[in-house]
């Protein structure tokens, strides 16, 4: 120890962490259940819902018990529902027709939703992956995914989803130019509150797998979706998306996974300052629960804890399969 220094710390942090009450005043970041966007999928049939084997503790519903489900997030207090559908493979098409179709299970479900429970918002997928006979986002010619063919069959997807009553469209395509697309199709046809949360930071990841099971999409995928979708060492390029989608009418964005891209939600929240969101996608919930499951990691924990450094990040919210749980406890 320097002559000049005191014989104690200067400065003991522990003072304010000795007790429950001095961490709760200090406490920086809260994690409350208006913060959460609860993903759902949703299958034909009736009284259905079956496990997703990669999911524990996921299930695909058919849409009255969607409904239900929709009763009890609203109950919970949480504020969003973002449906999934899982489409039967033989309405999946090389053209991707079903997904404009307003009766498709997605629009059904929608309807049903808004009908049951006006106030929960609903929030859509757009791209064409779950109707494709490729399993691609966007439809495929001679080997090559189309860019522009592919928008203007999402512009038809959005307009349908607009119709049914879907609150927030979540393009999660990653085509170029299709958020200016869709935003100029909804001012026309009168949807002009209508939001769009742009997949904008949506990066080609290998923790999507246990959703392409999910929605069923992963035995028909050829190939990857490293055309579309960004990749995972690239910053500057995921913020020029961003900046993108916000110039051509996002309302909010998305940056996708979450956990791992923390620093982009960070960056894209500090830079542009827009409503910022994140999705803890299925791989990073599969990995919570399998240790969990064996005994590894205190999955309760982890999983607070977790949304609660999504926050901290600079989330606004986190699509999180962990919603309901996360609000029940939060409810206490
Ligand atoms: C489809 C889509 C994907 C996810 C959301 N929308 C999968 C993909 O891009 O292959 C992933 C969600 C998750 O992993 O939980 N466009």
């Amino acid at each position: 120890m320097s002559a000049n220094q005191a014989p104690f710390p200067a400065t003991r942090f522990r003072r304010t962490r000795a007790g429950a009450s001095l961490r709760n005043l200090v406490r920086e970041t809260e994690i409350s259940v208006n913060d959460l966007i609860w993903p759902i999928f949703v299958r034909d049939g009736e009284g259905v819902e079956e496990p997703v084997a990669s999911m524990p503790g996921v299930v695909r519903r058919s849409v009255d018990k969607i409904v239900e489900a929709a009763r009890q997030a609203h109950s919970l207090g949480i504020p969003a529902i973002c449906l999934f559908p899982y489409t039967d493979p033989s309405l999946k098409t090389e053209l991707c027709e079903e997904a404009w179709n307003p009766d498709n299970l997605s629009n059904r479900a929608i309807r049903a939703v808004k009908d049951a429970v006006p106030d929960l918002a609903v929030m859509t997928d757009i791209a064409l992956d779950p109707y494709n006979a490729n399993g691609h986002d966007g439809i495929v010619r001679d080997g090559v995914i189309v860019n522009d063919e592919t928008v203007e069959a999402l512009v038809k997807m959005a307009l349908a989803q607009a119709e049914a009553g879907a609150d927030i469209l979540g393009p999660s395509d990653m085509m170029d130019g299709r958020i200016g697309a869709m935003r100029a199709a909804l001012e026309a046809a009168g949807h002009v509150n209508v939001t769009i949360m742009s997949y904008a930071a949506k990066f080609a990841s290998a923790y999507y797998g246990p959703f392409r099971d999910a929605v069923g999409a992963s035995g028909a995928l050829k190939g990857d979706k490293k055309t579309y979708q960004i990749d995972p060492a690239n910053r500057a390029e995921a913020l020029r998306c961003v900046e993108r989608d916000l110039t051509e009418g996002a309302d909010m964005v998305m940056v996708k996974p979450g956990q791992p891209y923390l620093d982009m939600v960070r960056e894209v929240k500090d830079r542009f300052g827009a409503p910022t969101y994140a999705y803890q996608v299925s791989g990073e919930y599969a990995m919570i629960e399998a240790a969990a499951a064996n005994g590894w990691i205190d999955g309760e924990k982890v999983m607070l804890e977790s949304l609660m450094c999504f926050r901290r990040a600079g989330c606004d919210g986190v699509l999180t399969y962990f919603a309901p749980r996360v609000a029940q406890l939060l409810n206490g």
